[in-house]
């Protein structure tokens, strides 16, 4: 049996792998380590929670007592963990310097004392390539990082590299752009701005909202990940992108459109600071090991709008009960 390590798999993208995971590889035990913030939920590992090949450690990946026996036994590493929401990094930056940048040290500290370990997969983002107001980042393009969570992120790709340079941890590196689909927490703009308006409550719409993101299904991500495993070469970085380049206002008006409600529940508000206006990534790379998107934007959005209609026992108690994100959402767009 092949052991792999998931980091981060209770979270969105992390989960959806997990997932993916067991389903396609009937010789792959997964161990998923996470520390269960505000972001890691144990639901969305229900459907594997009794799985005779997949187990759950809850952890800190910045923990080496924690990290270090599994990273040591494991085949494959896979890194999703992190602090992902940009608007958080901008308001409390500290956490994500601990798992982001740190965290992804100790696992490659742990990493370099594993001779049998065949890949170690450091989960990047197209954000570290900073904004790209024309073309399509390739993957030797120059980091331009601008907010705490991208250049925490552009420090974790780069420590990973140094890794295999100096070390020879067999480390791949992946930059994919905005992914969304299933149990996505309800703070990134597609899940809010769905439970927004199934609630008629009014949608944030930062600045002038033609900020433009490249939308991947996590699905499609998944596959890309997996082909990385077995085909990505150590000391490379692989772009993943969805081929969707879309205006933040157009996404909004497709999605009033999927729930049916009306553009006067738009409100423009103050735009997030540093805002990235573009993002855009080349994937030809990956795409010449046989990889391309399958998931068409238009399809994918409307299933992500009924699985959030259809799953409001996994969401409300988040929007509605949970202090913790009432807190924040009144601390991001209470004075907005
Ligand atoms: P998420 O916020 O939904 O999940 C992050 C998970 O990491 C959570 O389960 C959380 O509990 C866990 N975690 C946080 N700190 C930890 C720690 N110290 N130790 C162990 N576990 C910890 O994030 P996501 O959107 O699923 O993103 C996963 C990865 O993909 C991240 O590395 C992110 O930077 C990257 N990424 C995300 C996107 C996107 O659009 N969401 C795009 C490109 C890359
Ligand atoms: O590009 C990959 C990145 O995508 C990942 O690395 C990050 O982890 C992930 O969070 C995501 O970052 P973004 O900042 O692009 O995602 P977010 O959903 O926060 O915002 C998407 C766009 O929507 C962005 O231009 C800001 C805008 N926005 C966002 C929110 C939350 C709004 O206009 N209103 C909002 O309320």
């Amino acid at each position: 049996m092949v052991k792999v390590l998931v980091t981060g798999g209770a979270g969105f993208i992390g989960s959806n792998f997990v997932r993916h995971a067991i389903r396609a590889h009937e010789d792959w035990t997964v161990t998923t380590l996470d520390k269960l913030t505000y972001a890691g939920r144990l639901e969305n590992l229900a459907s594997v929670a009794d799985h005779p090949r997949h187990r759950f450690v809850k952890g800190d990946i910045a923990d080496p007592e924690v990290t270090g026996p599994l990273v040591r036994d494991a085949d494959i590493v896979v890194n999703f963990a992190a602090e992902t929401h940009v608007d958080r990094s901008i308001k409390h930056a500290g956490d994500f310097i601990t798992t982001d940048v740190y965290g992804t040290f100790v696992l490659l500290e742990a990493a370099r004392e594993n001779p049998s370990l065949r890949r170690f997969v450091q989960i990047s983002t197209d954000e570290v390539y900073g904004s790209v107001p024309v073309g399509s980042s390739g993957e030797t393009d120059e980091l331009k990082p601008r907010n705490p969570y991208s250049a925490s992120k552009a420090g974790a790709d780069r420590l990973a590299y140094s890794y295999w340079a100096t070390y020879q941890v067999p480390v791949v590196i992946t930059r994919a752009s905005n992914n969304y689909g299933p149990n996505q927490f309800p703070e990134k703009i597609i899940p809010l701005f769905i439970t927004n308006l199934i609630d008629d409550i009014p949608v944030p719409l930062y600045g002038d909202g033609q900020n433009e993101r490249d939308w991947l299904h996590v699905e499609d991500h998944c596959r890309g990940v997996d082909l990385l495993i077995e085909k990505g070469v150590p000391g490379e970085v692989y772009n993943i992108g969805g081929g969707n380049q879309v205006k933040n206002v157009d996404l909004t008006h497709r999605i009033l459109e999927l729930v049916g409600k009306p553009a006067s529940l738009i409100k423009p508000v103050a735009d997030r600071p540093g805002h990235d206006r573009r993002y855009s990534l080349d994937t030809r790379k990956l795409e010449s090991l046989g990889w391309t998107p399958r998931e068409n934007f238009e399809s994918g959005l409307a299933a992500t709008v009924r699985w959030y209609r259809e799953n409001e026992a996994w969401w409300r108690p988040i929007k509605d009960q949970d202090p913790a994100f009432r807190k924040y959402y009144q601390e991001q767009y209470g004075q907005r």
